[in-house]
């Protein structure tokens, strides 16, 4: 395993661009809308992981409820999995709470799961497969 990416909630990407491309000198970033997850995300490879930007695209997306109550910052962290069947398996039998029972499609078209912040010590944990 290892951290896939950090995602970090935003108003606005473009603005956000201006620090993490502009200033900090992050390049290559990769632009899409996830409409599944109504947010406009902008990925930044820093190492072998990566900077995840996320701009809400609609009132009732995840991240505008998460940037009302919190204002921007880190949403949550991403570790990368082999079989992301296989560890939902495992940590269903553990009783660790999930808010994805099942994969589905997230940004570049990766499968992709998030664990309940209640059962990781209050962190939103986004598994991911390429
Ligand atoms: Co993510």
């Amino acid at each position: 395993m290892k951290i896939d990416h950090l995602g970090i909630a935003t108003g606005g990407i473009d603005e956000a661009l201006a620090f993490w491309e502009d200033a900090l000198g992050l390049e290559k970033v990769h632009v899409e809308e996830v409409e599944d997850q109504k947010v406009r995300v902008a990925m930044l490879p820093i190492g072998e992981s990566r900077i995840e930007l996320l701009e809400p695209t609609s009132d009732d997306s995840p991240i505008s409820n998460f940037l009302s109550k919190r204002g921007g910052g880190i949403h949550h962290i991403a570790v990368k999995v082999e079989n992301i069947t296989e560890s939902l398996e495992r940590l269903k039998e553990a009783g660790v709470r999930l808010i994805d029972e099942e994969p589905r499609t997230g940004a570049e078209g990766c499968l992709v799961a998030f664990v309940h912040p209640k059962s990781a010590n209050g962190v939103l944990l986004e598994l991911v497969q390429d």
